[in-house]
């Protein structure tokens, strides 16, 4: 009996490592879409170093063409789910693109970084663990908000 039970055990695991190596084989695409200077948020809207610095180290992994990818990015199925985030953020707010969106859609994107930042909402909780100077500290956070904010009124 108690023999059977291990080597149920045993094959559940060697079940489970056999499928963790051959996950493996399914990688994801990191290459990064092509980056015009030109229509980069840094470029047109123009922000003090301080505040440039700030969003290229939390948020644009995510939020632009630029991404690094950490070594784990290598290891499925990590790798998926992180790969999920930078498409979605992408998706939402680009800062490599901003140059493509119109006046409204812009403007419409400031707002919402604001209400994100102040909500704490933004960067994700599961980026800054693994990306502690992302983390935003109550001076960075005030100093991106009330740039954001005054540049939204300009
Ligand atoms: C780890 C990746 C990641 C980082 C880092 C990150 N974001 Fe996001 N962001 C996302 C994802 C994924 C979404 C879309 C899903 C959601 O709203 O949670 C998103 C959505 C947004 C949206 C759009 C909300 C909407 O409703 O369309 C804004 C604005 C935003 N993020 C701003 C920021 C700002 C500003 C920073 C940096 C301070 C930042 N994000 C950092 C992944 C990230």
């Amino acid at each position: 009996m108690a023999q059977n039970k291990l080597l149920t055990a045993s094959g559940i695991l060697l079940g489970i490592f056999v499928i963790l190596v051959l996950i493996q084989f399914i990688r994801i695409d990191k290459t990064n879409p092509p980056v015009d200077a030109a229509k980069d948020f840094a470029t047109i809207a123009n922000p003090p170093q301080d505040v440039q610095l700030i969003l290229r180290e939390s948020c644009y992994d995510c939020h632009a063409n630029t991404t690094v990818y950490p070594w784990y990015s290598d290891v499925a199925p990590v790798s998926w789910w992180l790969k999920n985030h930078i498409t979605d953020g992408r998706r939402h707010l680009n800062f490599s693109e901003w140059g493509s969106y119109t006046a409204k859609k812009a403007d419409h994107k400031l707002e919402e970084s604001i209400e994100m930042v102040e909500k704490g909402e933004m960067p994700l909780t599961s980026y800054t663990l693994l990306h502690p100077q992302a983390k935003l500290t109550a001076a960075e956070k005030e100093k991106l908000l009330s740039w954001l904010k005054n540049y939204r009124k300009s």
